[in-house]
């Protein structure tokens, strides 16, 4: 199964963190946030996998590339679960890697995994939004769009106020618990124009009409190609479904969104999360929170 990976915006709200190094190489706890993405792929069936990068982005193709000479070192000094943990990253998937040359959005950069995709049904993850859950995000995804056979994307419920960030549905009828048929879908509306607080989070299932509707759709929000104005297509031909994610996600669109995301898979671990409470309680102890 097949996965693509945008993953080639300049990441300008985190600057100058990402001055040269990517949004998605940001360390999340002890991984670059592109890891946990490709894991969840990978983990969720999808063994061919798509990134669209973009000509600053080398490392990211290193990352998930063998390094003989840390090999070699590890090995020496008997190293064994640093070992195992960089064989576990070279042998996540088949990857491939295509650059996006002009920064004209997502819509964009979807478009250019027409050719690798052909004409199957596809994951798209976002390699900035990390959703940690037991069953794969994207294969939770996977199931449903195998019941209803239409294209389906994942949902949350975000504060009225972050709606203006967000892709957002009309989510019509719950055709089971957290499954909806979707109405409408509106790329990042006002507060006052948002038809509800269901976000689009960066997982989606598509097929290859995607491709044909991006090719004829016009810019949109911010004067880029929106794969929002595209989904919307869907709704009147095949429908579109949308499913609320079982799991916990984090993304790193924003230096506070970043740090939060740390703390948050920190907590997540129970070796580290002892000493992350100890360490808010002497804050606090201290008066400095
Ligand atoms: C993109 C999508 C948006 C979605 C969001 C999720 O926006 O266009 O619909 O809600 O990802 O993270 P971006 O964050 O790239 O502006």
């Amino acid at each position: 199964m097949k996965a693509v990976i945008p993953a080639a915006g300049l990441g300008t709200r985190l600057l100058p963190m990402t001055k040269v190094q990517p949004k998605e190489m940001m360390p999340v706890l002890n991984k670059p946030a592109i890891q946990y993405v490709v894991e969840e792929a990978s983990h969720g069936g999808f063994d061919q996998i798509l990134i669209i990068t973009n000509r600053n982005k080398k490392i990211m193709e290193d990352h998930f590339d063998r390094n003989f000479e840390l090999e070699m070192v590890l090995k020496k000094k008997g190293a064994d679960k640093a070992l195992k943990e960089l064989e576990a990253i070279e042998g996540l998937a088949d990857l491939f890697y295509l650059r996006q040359k002009e920064q004209k959005g997502l819509g964009d950069a979807v478009l250019i995994g027409e050719h690798f995709t052909s004409a199957e049904s596809f994951a798209v993850l976002l390699g900035d939004d990390i959703i940690i859950s037991d069953i794969p995000a994207i294969k939770q995804l996977w199931e449903a769009h195998l019941k209803v056979r239409a294209p389906v994307i994942g949902l949350e419920i975000v504060p009225e106020d972050h709606v203006e960030r967000y892709g957002i549905v009309d989510p019509g009828e719950e055709i089971e618990p957290g499954l909806f048929k979707l109405n409408s879908v509106v790329e990042k509306p006002k507060k006052e124009d948002a038809p509800s607080q269901m976000a689009i989070i960066g997982r989606y299932i598509l097929d290859p009409d995607i491709f044909t509707w991006l090719r004829e759709s016009k810019s949109g929000v911010g004067g880029e190609l929106q794969l929002t104005d595209s989904l919307a297509r869907y709704i009147n031909t095949k429908g579109l479904y949308g499913m609320i994610m079982k799991g916990h996600r984090v993304d790193i669109g924003s230096t506070s969104d970043w740090l939060k995301a740390n703390l948050e898979v920190a907590l997540l671990d129970p070796d580290i999360r002892p000493k992350v409470s100890e360490y808010f309680d002497e804050l606090r102890s201290q008066g400095r929170i």
